[in-house]
């Protein structure tokens, strides 16, 4: 066992879920169980519940699930050892000397960059940098953000970087894999630009936005990290590491388009701030703006491409049920400029007073509508109709179609039948999407999860399943199930919340380990159940072993071996 492991598992021990949780929401307890209003999504009744007995929480409503740590570590917006930290110090384990040692994965990588980030940020320091330091300074920017953003330059030189780490021992696929380094021509990638660092949520540096400074033509405004090992677009917000933690404070997100907008609200103590870098949000980036669970404000350039751009995350976040409100700056083409020309207070009051996305969208609705055409004006009042079906607030909804119906004169009632027909038509398809999804779910995989799910209450269920078992469809499930078994080896037992934990720790991907154990929490735990699920996972591999000799025996033209199919077929049958 890793000396880490056990001091988590003593501190997972130590601290009771019921008592920390209860230092965040309050509970109340009904029978075996306490139950809490979810803080992972927009509650209203309490639906977590938590038990004292298997020390895990799960939301019947969100699926959220997991042990003490989770807990911590989604509610606080920290990574997992910081949360065990934090944990550790409520039940007096000291946690920080260890976690140290731990081994992390793609731990070269981030010394490589880590490495390349100070390079940069030196060279900005020397006579080379002059005239970067040069353009900062124009744009406003000082030496303390420069270092606080650990801003810096690449030099105009061909292979400057790929040499000084070519002389630390690491080959140019190394360098090309990291996107420092093209690996046809041996040049570094980054020329000559100054280097803005891009961090993950832990602050460690994993890729690069590199502004060009000397109005060079033909070559891109910003040149960014390509996907690698480290560094996924999709999954990047520029400054998210800093803002989880400031939400907690202000209560409030701000996304803005341009890593310089957020330089300039940072410089000013707006450090709550997140930018796009240009596209539309991925799912998970939505997941990341939900899970710090404060309102999100929307303040993108004061631009066409800004207004769309609005339009297209604020359709993207709505969708998500995020509390989302717009802000459109005026005068100044972003709030980098804005912040320039007219200070951070002014920003501030237009922060004071955003916009719902809903009236941003009953006006840019309008766009390139001409309304004095009937075509386009009933165009756009279906637009505003279909726009109200998420609405929930019954004011909000009479106060938008009085509106409509005034200023276009059209009936009220009207109006609000055609919204409520909408609205049935809606339920309708998502009952039916509902149905299917389930359907999906076939009997195998409901088999492989709960067998899962049994293995992590009690070795007696490892056992049977080594026994009489061993293999499981799918590779997903399989990944899991090898994990147990080693958890087993390394500590002789086998618990749910300890098993999430060394998960955490190994830095394996908890999502499905925790939709198992939310999905089976009602499942009867007996050697007997265990049973029959291990009976129907044998019999789909049964058939789909005959289907595959049936197949076979189709194709095949040797009178010899079709026999052989016919036998083996027959054999598989009786098979028990
Ligand atoms: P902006 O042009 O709004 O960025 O593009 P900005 O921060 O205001 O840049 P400055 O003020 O001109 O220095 C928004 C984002 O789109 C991405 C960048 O991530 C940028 O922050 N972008 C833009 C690119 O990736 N490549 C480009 O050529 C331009
Ligand atoms: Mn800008």
């Amino acid at each position: 066992m890793t000396n880490s492991t056990s001091i988590i598992n003593e501190i997972r021990e130590q601290a009771d879920i019921v008592t920390v949780i209860s230092s965040y929401l309050s509970l109340t307890k009904k029978g075996k169980n306490y139950f809490a209003i979810c803080p992972f999504h927009d509650d209203h009744t309490p639906s977590m519940s938590i038990s004292f007995e298997k020390q895990i929480y799960k939301c019947f409503v969100c699926g959220a699930s997991g042990n003490v740590f989770t807990f911590v570590k989604d509610y606080e917006n920290v990574s997992f050892n910081e949360a065990v930290q934090i944990v550790g110090k409520m039940v007096g384990i000291n946690y920080d000397n260890v976690h140290k040692n731990t081994p992390v994965k793609n731990k070269k990588e981030y010394e490589i960059m880590n490495f390349v980030c100070k390079y940069y940020q030196n060279n900005l320091k020397t006579s080379l940098g002059n005239k970067a330091l040069k353009y900062l300074k124009e744009r406003h920017i000082d030496e303390k953000t420069i270092d606080k953003f650990k801003i810096g330059i690449s030099l105009p030189s061909k292979n400057n970087l790929t040499m000084i780490l070519n002389k630390k021992g690491l080959d140019i696929s190394y360098l090309d894999n990291l996107g420092l380094s093209t690996k046809s021509t041996s040049y570094d990638y980054f020329q000559n630009r100054i280097m803005f660092p891009l961090c993950d949520e832990d602050g460690q540096v994993i890729g690069f936005s590199a502004r060009i400074y000397n109005n060079e033509a033909n070559q891109p405004k910003y040149l960014n990290t390509k996907e690698t090992s480290i560094f996924k677009k999709g999954e990047f917000l520029y400054n998210y590491n800093v803002a989880k933690k400031e939400v907690k404070k202000s209560r409030k997100l701000i996304i803005v388009e341009g890593q310089m907008d957020v330089i300039r609200l940072c410089a000013n103590d707006v450090n709550y701030c997140v930018a796009l870098s240009g596209t539309a949000l991925t799912n998970y980036q939505v997941n990341m703006i939900k899970k710090l669970r404060v309102p999100v404000y929307l303040m993108l350039d004061n631009d066409n491409a800004g207004e769309e751009a609005t339009f297209r995350n604020g359709e993207i976040l709505e969708k998500a049920n995020i509390d989302l409100k717009v802000v459109r700056l005026i005068d100044y083409k972003d709030p980098d400029e804005f912040i320039i020309n007219k200070g951070i207070e002014e920003l501030l009051k237009f922060l004071k007073k955003p916009m719902s996305y809903l009236s941003f969208k009953i006006n840019y609705l309008k766009k390139n509508k001409n309304l004095k055409e009937t075509k386009d004006l009933v165009k756009y009042i279906n637009d505003v109709i279909d726009s109200l079906k998420n609405e929930s607030d019954d004011l909000t909804i009479e106060v938008v179609l009085k509106k409509l119906s005034k200023q276009y004169d059209l009936d009220y009632n009207n109006l609000l039948k055609k919204l409520n027909n909408n609205k049935e038509k809606r339920e309708e398809k998502k009952a039916k999407v509902e149905i299917t999804k389930e359907e999906k779910k076939n009997k195998v995989t409901i088999a492989s999860e709960a067998i899962i799910y049994l293995m992590m209450q009690d070795p007696i269920y490892i056992k049977i399943y080594q026994k009489k078992l061993g293999f499981l469809p799918l590779k997903k499930h399989r990944n899991i199930i090898n994990d147990i078994l080693y958890f087993y080896e390394l500590n002789g037992f086998v618990n749910m919340a300890d098993f999430i934990s060394f998960s955490e720790d190994r830095q394996v991907n908890i999502d499905n380990i925790l939709e198992i154990i939310n999905n089976n929490s009602e499942i009867k735990v007996s050697t007997n159940e265990m049973e029959n699920y291990i009976k129907v996972i044998n019999e789909a591999l049964k058939k789909e072993k005959i289907e595959k000799l049936k197949r076979e025996l189709k194709e095949e033209n040797n009178e010899m071996r079709k026999i052989e199919i016919v036998k083996e077929i027959t054999r598989i049958k009786k098979e028990v």
